[in-house]
């Protein structure tokens, strides 16, 4: 008799599954705290951190009540610390509005701090049963390749094929066995470096084997490339009215930062030689008007990566003796360097107003 893929999957699963100890449970905190761990975090790894923090915390309103720097300090080694701060947070909601019991239903999970599809999903399958498929990078693999598909998995469309894929195939099964099963067999069989496919029960119906395309599967649709952009930045610094004030530039054009305020500057997609090669530049574009000045030395280099620009910048201090007369001409506000912490300014900017902070 020809055996469903859920049939034979599931059959695999429970000759060959891992025993895990967040395995054949059914506690939703245990099921939630595990699956927290596990988020870029390899299992051989995450066991040591789930049993450390079952122990710790045998229950939700421990965890609830527990002191960050404790629960920080259990973390330590798995990075990402929003994560922490997302289980801290998710766990005084459960305690607090939800008496302990973490909802049953996928929206209601997905409203709480640090849990998306998947960890919904996961958690409605596995701790209540509920029809929810699980698909993560496993399970894009084995479905990708075994059933030829083609969309890209880091889009939208992709991402609901997938899921509606998955649900139909779960259907007739425990989803908790039916979800574990998937990702177990992509996790230990259908692994996606040189898969044993000789060995593989799907391997007469795998659309990547029979055409030896398995290291083509899943298909990404390539990310933009990332683009360099300097940034040197003049902290122009001048007394005003017997206080240190120092010069703003809102950016109003189109691009990053829109609406926030930064110190005026040369961009450059390339580097400069030096930092202080700028200052030439700024003269020409008569930044500091005929006035004299003096530089100080430039700082180290600060760097922001957004999602298609990585941003280096370098702040050179310049002193002036009086203001500039058309400041305002150019969009440059003075501003008192006690007030500069008010403006929204980007992230690296902020750093470095930061460390500049004991500066008189
Ligand atoms: N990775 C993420 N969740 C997992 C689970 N429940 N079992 C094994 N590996 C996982």
């Amino acid at each position: 008799m020809n055996r469903s893929f859920g049939e034979k999957l599931t059959f695999w699963y429970a000759q060959n599954k891992r025993h895990l100890p967040w395995r054949d449970i059914c506690d939703p905190y245990k099921i939630w705290l595990s699956e927290i761990i596990l988020q870029q975090t390899r299992v051989n790894q995450g066991i040591t951190y789930y049993q450390r923090f079952t122990q710790a915390y045998p229950d939700i309103f421990r965890l609830a009540n527990a002191p960050a720097d404790e629960v920080y300090k259990l973390w330590q080694g798995l990075g990402y610390y929003n994560r922490a701060d997302n289980l801290m947070k998710t766990a005084k909601i459960v305690a607090g509005q939800y008496n302990g019991q973490f909802p049953d239903d996928f929206e209601k999970l997905k409203s709480l701090p640090g849990i998306g599809d998947y960890t919904a999903a996961a958690i409605a399958s596995l701790a209540f049963g509920k029809k929810h498929p699980v698909v993560d990078g496993n399970v894009y693999r084995v479905l990708s390749r075994i059933f030829g598909v083609e969309t890209p998995i880091n889009t939208a469309k992709g991402k609901k094929e997938f899921t509606t894929l998955a649900f139909r195939l779960m259907a007739g099964h425990a989803p908790a066995d039916f979800n574990q099963a998937l990702m177990e067999f992509g996790a230990l069989h259908c692994v996606p470096h040189h898969p044993d496919c000789e060995t593989c029960m799907f391997k007469n119906s795998c659309f990547a084997a029979s055409t030896h395309r398995q290291a083509g599967f899943p298909v990404k649709k390539p990310k933009a490339p990332v683009c360099n952009r300097y940034y040197y930045y003049f902290v122009i610094q001048v007394a005003h009215k017997g206080e240190t004030c120092f010069y703003l530039k809102k950016r109003t054009a189109r691009g990053i930062w829109r609406n926030l305020y930064d110190f005026p500057a040369i961009e450059s997609a390339s580097a400069l030689e030096e930092p202080l090669d700028s200052i030439v530049l700024a003269q020409k574009t008569n930044l500091f008007e005929k006035l004299p000045y003096t530089t100080g030395t430039p700082s180290v280099v600060y760097r922001q990566q957004l999602t298609h620009l990585k941003v280096s910048a370098y702040f050179i201090p310049v002193f002036l003796t009086e203001p500039l007369s058309n400041g305002q001409k150019k969009s440059l506000f003075l501003v008192q360097q006690k007030q500069l912490t008010n403006f929204p300014v980007p992230r690296l900017i902020a750093r470095y107003l930061q460390d500049i902070k004991h500066i008189k």
